[in-house]
């Protein structure tokens, strides 16, 4: 006899059925299933939102994911690359408004002089916060020794989606050489697990040839590889992009937006004490995305605190929401959302996950 969605809700762990189950659930199901994910997120994390300052510092890339707007092809881009002081600048407004930490995100690239320049920025950083300021890094795959410079030097978290835990499925949405293996991309993971960094992976939710049960093996694949936080979003097209000629087979960007979130609830239930990001693609969708998320089980938000004049060039997807905001327009409009959203801003703390806590 099938299982009904109140009974699978009773359990603590899910098998893949069950997940499919979950994501495809609709109208009371999804309710109930919203229910519970709030419920456990305020049991095991409470109600505070962290808050991570983002600088999208540059948007130069060596890449050339078939999906990512400031892929290396993309010459339609302007390209820039934020310089040092900028950053600090914003490093600095992060602290002094007590958003606790702050994510460096850029394109990827591993040449000497880059490497190099994050390790001093890292540095920097921790001095002028007096040591305050939590450092997460996005910066792609690398070495394990340039990861482990890093790490000496200041960053203690590291972003870096699998995108799929499907390897056809990453192969499709990739080009088809060395420089896009998702064996390499699995290896780094387990460096950054293993040099200690608070370890973040995530996926794209609605890419084309996706299907439910890889999303359940997405959710899976991340319970196993033990991981302390997660950032996941809907797919956006970009007609600056190849994959843009499959729009016309996607599912709606309405239903991407609700499987997201059914994903994060899911998820919440699976891994009750991990931070989970309200990934700013969410708001690209719907006006109070974010808020939906948080509502439902994500914990995390990223103010964008990247200088205004280069936030339209860092366009991974279209339609990208606050290019147009000054940082402090950004504090502001992100304490009013997260209180309509019933959630308490933990100003000032770190906000490890209590994941990364216990493992240690
Ligand atoms: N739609 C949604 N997310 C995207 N990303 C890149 N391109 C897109 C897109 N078109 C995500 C990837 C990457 C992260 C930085 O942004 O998952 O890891
Ligand atoms: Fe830059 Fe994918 S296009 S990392």
């Amino acid at each position: 006899m099938t299982k009904s969605i109140e009974q699978i809700l009773l359990q603590d762990q899910f098998t893949k059925d069950d997940i499919i189950r979950l994501l495809q659930s609709k109208d009371e199901d999804e309710k109930a299933l919203f229910v519970k994910s709030s419920d456990t997120k305020l049991k095991y994390v409470g109600r505070n939102v962290h808050f991570r300052g983002l600088v999208e510092f540059s948007n130069i890339c060596k890449k050339d994911c078939l999906y990512c707007g400031i892929r290396a092809s993309n010459s339609a881009v302007n390209r820039y690359d934020i310089a040092d002081e900028e950053i600090l600048k914003a490093a600095k407004f992060a602290y002094k408004n007590k958003y606790g930490s702050l994510v460096l995100q850029s394109g990827e690239r591993s040449d000497q002089k880059f490497i190099d320049r994050i390790e001093n920025l890292l540095k920097e950083i921790k001095k002028i916060s007096n040591d305050e300021l939590g450092i997460t890094i996005s910066l792609g795959e690398q070495t394990k020794e340039t990861y482990q410079k890093w790490f000496d030097a200041g960053a203690h978290r590291y972003l870096l989606r699998i995108e799929s835990s499907n390897k056809e499925l990453y192969n499709k949405i990739h080009p088809n050489n060395e420089e896009h293996s998702h064996e390499t991309r699995l290896k780094c993971l387990k460096y950054l697990q293993e040099i200690g960094y608070q370890t973040g992976t995530g996926v794209m939710i609605g890419i084309p040839f996706q299907t439910y049960d890889d999303l359940a093996n997405d959710l899976l694949f991340m319970q196993k590889f033990d991981i302390d936080m997660v950032g996941m979003g809907p797919f956006i097209e970009h007609d600056q992009t190849p994959m843009y000629q499959y729009k016309d087979q996607l599912m709606s960007l309405n239903d991407r937006f609700r499987l997201t979130l059914k994903m994060i609830a899911v998820l919440r239930i699976m891994m009750k004490d991990i931070n989970i990001a309200s990934a700013t693609a969410l708001q690209a969708i719907d006006p109070l995305g974010r808020e939906k998320a948080l509502r439902i089980g994500a914990n995390i938000i990223m103010p964008n605190i990247t200088p205004t004049s280069e936030r339209a060039n860092y366009l991974l997807y279209q339609n990208k929401p606050c290019i147009d905001e000054g940082a402090d327009d950004c504090t502001n409009c992100m304490e009013a959302r997260i209180n309509m959203a019933d959630g308490v801003i933990g100003y000032g703390e770190w906000g490890d996950s209590q994941h990364y806590q216990k493992r240690k």
